[in-house]
C-alpha cells in the first residue's frame, strides 16, 4: 500500500486482522508524526520506479494499491511504472474529485500560479490548505493576508507580511470550519480538488457564508485500473486473490 490519505488508513484497518493477507504501507515521510497504521510501515522514497521495483521483489509483493494523495503525481506514475515492470497488479485508489453545488462560487485553475492569479491583485483574506509542497507559493502574491492551515508547521514562516497559522488535520468538521472563517474574516478559500470526506468541511463552510473558492485542479494520473471508495478496493483485492486460490497461503503476501 503506497499510504499517506485516510483512505489508505480505512484500507490497511479493513484488511489488518485477515488471515489470508499480510499488507504492508510505505509513506513518503512528509508528515512528522504521520498516524501510524496497523501494519508493518516503512518511510521515505524508494528512489523513483526502479528503487519501487527492487523493493516490490524484495519483499515479495502479489498485489500493490496507490491510495496516495491525488495531488501525489510522480508517485502514481512510478507506481504505474513499476507494476508493469514487476508484473505486480495495482489498483488506484483515488477519490472522486469534488464538484461544485447550487450556490457554490468556484473557480477552478490548471495549477497553483494559475489559481494564485485567480485571487485577484487587490489584497483579500484568504484561507489557504495547501500542503507543505505548496504554501510557499504564496509569497509570490503577497498583498492578500493568509490564515493558513497545515499538519505540520510551516518554517520558516512565509515572507509575507500577512499571515496566521494554524495547526490541525482532519477530518474537519461543518461548525468548526465556520467559525474559523468567521473569527478570521475570512472572504476566499484557496485548496486544492483533494476530493474525499476528510477535507471537504471547508467547501461546505464557504458554501454557507457565500464566500469565494479557487481550487487547483487534479494532475493526470497514470491509466490504471482504479476504485474510487475502500468498498470498491476491498472487491478488487479479493477478486485478485480468488483468481490467485490455487496458490497456497504461504505464497501471498503484500499489499
Ligand atoms: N501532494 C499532496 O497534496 C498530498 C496531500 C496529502 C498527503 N500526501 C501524501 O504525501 C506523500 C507525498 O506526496 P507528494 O505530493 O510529495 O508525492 P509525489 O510528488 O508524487 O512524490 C515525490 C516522491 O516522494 C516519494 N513518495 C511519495 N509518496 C510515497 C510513498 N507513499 N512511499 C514512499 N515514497 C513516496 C517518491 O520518491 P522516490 O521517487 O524516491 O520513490 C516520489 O517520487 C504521498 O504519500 C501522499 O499520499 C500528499
Amino acid at each position: 500500500m503506497l499510504g499517506g490519505t485516510s483512505e489508505a488508513r480505512a484500507l490497511v484497518e479493513a484488511l489488518a486482522n485477515r488471515a489470508d493477507l499480510a499488507p504492508s504501507v510505505s509513506l513518503a515521510g512528509r508528515t512528522r508524526n504521520p498516524l501510524p497504521y496497523p501494519a508493518p510501515t516503512r518511510i521515505g522514497g524508494f528512489g523513483g520506479a526502479a528503487g519501487l521495483v527492487t523493493h516490490l521483489r524484495a519483499e515479495g509483493i502479489d498485489l500493490m494499491v496507490d491510495a496516495t494523495h491525488p495531488f501525489a503525481a510522480i508517485m502514481s506514475m512510478n507506481a504505474a511504472d513499476a507494476a508493469r515492470l514487476a508484473g505486480v497488479p495495482l489498483l488506484a485508489l483515488a477519490r472522486p474529485a469534488w464538484t461544485p453545488q447550487p450556490g457554490d462560487d468556484w473557480q477552478e485553475a490548471e495549477s497553483l500560479p494559475a489559481a494564485l492569479a485567480g485571487l485577484g491583485a487587490a489584497p483579500r483574506r484568504v484561507f489557504a490548505a495547501l500542503g507543505r509542497n505548496e504554501v510557499r507559493a504564496l509569497e509570490a502574491v503577497p498583498q492578500h493576508h493568509y490564515l493558513i492551515r497545515s499538519v505540520d508547521a510551516v518554517e520558516p514562516p512565509l515572507a509575507v507580511p500577512l499571515a496566521a497559522y494554524v495547526l490541525d488535520r482532519g477530518p474537519f468538521v461543518l461548525e468548526a470550519e465556520i467559525d474559523l472563517f468567521k473569527s478570521h474574516g475570512i472572504e476566499v478559500v484557496l485548496a486544492k480538488n483533494s476530493g474525499g470526506t476528510a477535507s471537504a468541511a471547508k467547501l461546505a463552510a464557504a458554501r454557507t457564508l457565500g464566500l469565494k473558492v479557487v481550487l487547483v485542479a487534479r494532475p493526470p494520473r497514470p491509466d490504471v485500473e482504479a476504485a474510487a471508495n475502500v468498498g470498491e478496493a476491498l472487491a478488487w483485492i479479493d477478486a485478485r486473490l480468488h483468481a490467485r486460490s490455487a496458490r497456497p497461503a504461504s505464497a501471498r503476501r503484500g499489499v
